[in-house]
């Protein structure tokens, strides 16, 4: 069965991300939010990314304003009951993002793909939770959707071949790079870029090097294309503090356990750009370092 129509719930910086991917791939999006303010702020930073990718002569004007057509916009869960695939971009919380599957399950046609977006959750605890658990996968995009080129497609022991199947060649037809990954928290990258991340941090707490001295060294040194500390900034601190106290609560390792700094972080509400300080002070033209 192909997959035409997508529906994307949540549209944050992923979700968002992903519902413009997908409609200048061509498919028609349903794109849904809880509150109209959400809606109005997600349709927002879709246009501009796109606009941005016109500027960049990544895509044309004429295809933009075709991609703009293709996407819809909805604060009701209902209006998702006709689409071929879900894709589930909402607040990294369990219970959550069960409701809404559960609330999906309910209001979809059998033939309908549930995908997970979730960082660090996994896609079984969710999956279990419906009655279509061979019709469940993880799609783990990155930051910023529309540049990085890798999709996560994740099957649990659950998950039929066709299923997972169907999903790959979505992800496929999205432009992007598609990987096979098993259902374990992290699945193949955040398994690795998350420990980094924090050892960063635990650097940090150590005196080793200043923020921008520690970026500097992971750029020109391995050639990363942003530090560790604008890569904190950048996916979100409260994500970040979030990602790693499920990690840690899957593993009981201590590279996964959020070091005090980070903490201290966040409950400064410091949650990196978005909200024009992290690490850095993003008010200014050039990130600033903040005290730490
Ligand atoms: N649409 C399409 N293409 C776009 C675009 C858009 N809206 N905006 C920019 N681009 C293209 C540009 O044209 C350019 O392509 P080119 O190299 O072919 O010319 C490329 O994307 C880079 O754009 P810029 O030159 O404007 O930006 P930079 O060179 O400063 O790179 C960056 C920005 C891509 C964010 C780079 O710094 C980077 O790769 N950083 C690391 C990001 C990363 O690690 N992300 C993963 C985070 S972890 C995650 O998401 C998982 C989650 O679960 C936590």
């Amino acid at each position: 069965m192909e997959i035409s129509k997508v529906g994307v719930v949540g549209c944050g910086l992923m979700g968002s991300g992903i519902a413009e991917i997908a409609a200048t791939s061509g498919f028609d999006v349903k794109v849904r939010e809880m509150t109209d303010d959400f809606l109005e702020a997600g349709q927002k930073r879709i246009r501009k990314s796109m606009d941005r990718a016109v500027e960049k002569e990544k895509l044309s004007a004429d295809d933009r304003d075709a991609a703009w057509k293709r996407l819809s916009f909805t604060t009701v869960v209902e209006d998702l009951d006709d689409r071929d695939i879900v894709i589930e971009a909402i607040v990294e919380n369990l219970e959550s993002k069960n409701e809404l599957f559960g609330a999906l399950d309910v209001l979809c046609g059998e033939g309908t793909i549930f995908a997970s977006n979730t960082s660090s959750l996994t896609i079984t605890d969710m999956a279990a939770a419906t009655s279509r658990a061979d019709r469940f996968v993880g799609l783990h995009f990155f930051n910023p959707v529309p540049v990085m080129k890798l999709v996560e497609v994740v099957r649990t022991i659950a998950t039929s071949q066709t299923t997972f199947d169907r999903a790959f060649a979505f992800a496929h037809s999205l432009g992007k790079v598609p990987i096979a990954a098993k259902d374990n928290s992290g699945f193949v990258v955040n398994l690795l870029l998350v420990p980094y991340m924090l050892d960063a941090i635990r650097q940090l707490e150590r005196g080793v090097a200043s923020v921008s001295d520690i970026d500097t060294g992971m750029m020109l040194g391995c050639g990363y294309p942003m530090g560790p500390f604008t890569l904190c900034d950048f996916v979100g601190i409260d994500t970040l503090y979030k990602i790693s106290e499920i990690m840690y609560d899957e593993y009981r390792e201590e590279r996964y356990a959020p070091p005090p700094l980070l903490k201290r972080i966040v409950a400064m509400g410091r949650f990196g750009r978005k909200s024009g300080q992290g690490f850095y002070d993003w008010s200014g033209d050039k990130p600033v370092p903040m005290p730490i």
